[in-house]
């Protein structure tokens, strides 16, 4: 059998990495089912490959990570499913915030997290506040997000500083739109990856994954490995971004 080829880092080239990397963690569900666990195993499994990706990204220096964590829609699952989901975070904040803080990782939030249970708020706070001043990689999770939110959520902001007189409907443009956004203080990706080969952007980042160049992989996000990320870095570099003009 042919040897499987590897992936490393020093295949990378430093000039090319991109700036901000997102990720749509999918398939802990099917992971757990193709190993007869309960979906909760899969999710405590995705736990594990996020610490290893965040380890990863920031050693790889790629300034901001954003992964899709609960979104809008997940509140449709049972609550049992849920409730575990929400305290997964609570322990990966506790676990994690330190060794986060002592390599410089600032913690960012997007979405409306006042609706999540109090401890993970509480949680969620105090690593906001220790990591605010950090300058190393930003690691945006998306906790109740849904990117048709935050668009409307947008759209409410202009139309409430119009109202104030704080903004002419002239002024509106790409740019000042952006920086009312969720991510106003996060560049747009320059690369979305998304696990568990779904063609789907799932409501995520919708404005800003405009110009982005999408990796789909068929991995489940829990066997999801620093090789893996190392790969979909390679192939981002290995393509040609025109951003809409022509090639060079
Ligand atoms: C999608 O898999 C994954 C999620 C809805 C949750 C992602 C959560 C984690 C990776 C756990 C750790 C996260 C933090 C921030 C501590 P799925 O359940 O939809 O999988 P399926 O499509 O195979 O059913």
């Amino acid at each position: 059998m042919a040897k499987q080829k590897s992936w490393t880092a020093d295949q990378l080239d430093p000039s090319r990495m991109p700036r901000h990397v997102a990720i749509i963690m999918d398939g802990n569900g099917r992971w757990a089912q193709k190993k007869l666990l309960p979906r909760t195993m899969g999710h405590r499994a995705g736990m594990a490959a996020l610490k290893k990706v965040v380890k990863a990204c920031d050693e790889l220096h790629i300034p901001y990570l954003s992964v899709f964590a609960f979104s809008t829609e997940n509140w449709k699952r049972p609550i049992t499913e849920v409730d575990y989901l929400m305290n997964l975070l609570v322990e990966f904040l506790h676990k994690e915030l330190q060794e986060l803080h002592d390599h410089n990782v600032r913690i960012n939030i997007i979405g409306d997290y006042t609706v999540i249970p109090r401890q993970c708020q509480v949680e969620i706070d105090q690593a906001l506040e220790m990591t605010r001043h950090n300058s190393g990689l930003v690691f945006t999770i998306a906790l109740n997000y849904g990117s048709r939110k935050e668009i409307i959520d947008t759209v409410k902001c202009v139309v409430e500083k119009i109202q104030a007189g704080q903004l002419e409907p002239e002024q509106i443009d790409e740019a000042s739109f952006s920086a009312m956004l969720y991510t106003h203080n996060i560049p747009d990706p320059d690369l979305l990856i998304r696990t568990a080969g779904e063609m789907r952007i799932s409501n995520f980042m919708l404005w800003q994954i405009a110009y982005s160049e999408i990796a789909v992989t068929p991995t489940l996000w829990p066997d999801f490995t620093r090789e893996d990320l190392i790969k979909s870095l390679l192939d981002y570099q290995n393509r040609e971004r025109r951003f809409g003009g022509l090639s060079k």
